[in-house]
């Protein structure tokens, strides 16, 4: 045991340490049968593309989803999500209860992994507590992938899920937020999170299924990640409806909606002037044509270590998901605004699908702090309202040690 409780209280807690945290002050009876934790994730470059097949450069972080497994005697399953002081129970394997119906909040993702599930137990499945606690509030490092994964591991290593690994574990994450909760996503937070490198970034060709590890010495540079103040707001219905209009538009062109076309700019532009105007369907097909192109520009710049040039395919890609995908919202906008103009900045954009939520930008360590006062006084904070931290890779999700 903790011989000084007190001072571990004091230290700034990981989601690990809290779900340990809950277990001594509330079950210290029973002996945890495992942890388990999945990281959130930023996009370095390559928003909404992914369900079209692009090729992403996502990185996973050092901050996710922490599962503490306990026994129960009940063979019930039981889940504490302590972030929000709430507590569910699900009854036992399969579910009694078949018309579950997604409710709009976290239960949703495990009544999800549990209804879309194949397994066919010999026996009972062990009744458990899941202790469950994240460092990925504010929407947009992908909170909900990573809760869906962590998750998957605890319930597959104690007989409540088939086990799966990496693309199928992947796609069967997705298929919950997909099938059940109602977002129609990609597969790119999944996949990064799956295979996570604790070496930098990784790309994914999201068409082919591919997942490459891009190991990142950034020299002098790092990866400052920052909250607009904004909180993702009806992010889940205003993605689905920019699928659809994205799709409208492909399929007015006579592409498919399922894969980016394979033409030049100037041929596209001059087919959308043709069929769709200026319309927003024509918007959202110049976004994924020009993000696609910004990704394979940034790749190559982040082999040669060209920082002003990833930094500067970072900023256009903001631009691209603020003016033609429309993603964005004005807190966003003058955070990266702001940033960009400050010494010692290459590049910034908002992060993941948008609506709110953080944006990161690439800078010389020694510009941290100038960048950071730009960020808050464009959002209207002092320094200290600013909440920020410096990206650092996360490996892939995976059990921990139950004490350490
Ligand atoms: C969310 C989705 C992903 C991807 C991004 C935008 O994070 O889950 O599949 O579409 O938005 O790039």
């Amino acid at each position: 045991m903790f011989a000084s409780t007190k001072v571990f209280l004091d230290l700034p807690m990981t989601a690990a340490d809290r779900t340990r945290a809950w277990w001594r002050a509330q079950r210290s009876d029973a002996e945890p049968l495992g942890a388990y934790w999945a990281p959130g994730r930023i996009n370095l470059i390559g928003d909404h593309i992914d369900y079209l097949g692009g090729t992403v450069l996502p990185m996973t972080l050092d901050r996710g989803t922490a599962v503490l497994v306990l026994p129960r005697t009940d063979r019930q399953l039981h889940v504490h999500a302590l972030d929000v002081d709430e507590h569910a129970c699900f009854g036992q394997r399969p579910l009694e209860d078949e018309s579950t119906l997604p409710q709009g909040n976290w239960r949703d993702f495990v009544t999800g992994l549990l209804r879309l599930d194949d397994l066919q137990p010999s026996e009972p499945a062990q009744g458990l507590d899941l202790v469950v606690s994240g460092d990925l509030e504010g929407g947009g490092l992908s909170s909900s992938a990573s809760f869906t994964l962590a998750l998957a591991l605890s319930l597959m290593a104690n007989g409540w899920l088939r086990f799966r690994g990496g693309i199928e574990l992947a796609r069967f994450a997705q298929a919950v937020e997909v099938q059940h909760v109602g977002t129609n996503c990609g597969l790119m937070d999944q996949l990064v999170i799956v295979n996570g490198s604790f070496k930098g970034a990784v790309a994914i060709d999201c068409g082919g299924e591919a997942v490459t590890e891009i190991a990142v010495d950034w020299q002098d540079r790092e990866l400052l990640v920052m909250h607009c103040g904004e909180p993702r707001r009806l992010a889940d219905a205003a993605y689905n409806q920019r699928r659809s209009e994205l799709s409208r538009g492909l399929l007015a062109l006579g592409e498919s909606d399922q894969s980016i076309p394979d033409r030049s700019s100037a041929t596209i532009e001059a087919a959308m002037a043709a069929t769709l105007g200026e319309g927003a369907a024509a918007r959202r097909v110049r976004h994924v044509i020009s993000e696609q192109q910004r990704v394979l520009a940034a790749r190559k710049a982040l082999d040669r270590q060209d920082w002003p040039g990833l930094g500067a395919a970072m900023t256009a890609s903001h631009v691209s998901l603020r003016d033609d995908f429309e993603v964005s919202v004005p807190a966003l906008d003058a955070l990266v605004e702001a940033v960009v103009h400050t010494p010692g900045c290459d590049g910034a954009r908002m992060t993941g699908a948008g609506f709110g939520g953080w944006a990161i930008a690439l800078v010389e360590r020694h510009a941290r702090e100038a960048v950071l006062t730009a960020a808050a006084a464009a959002i209207q904070r002092p320094l200290s309202g600013l909440d920020h931290f410096i990206a650092r890779p996360g490996g892939p999700a995976r059990a921990l040690g139950t004490c350490s």
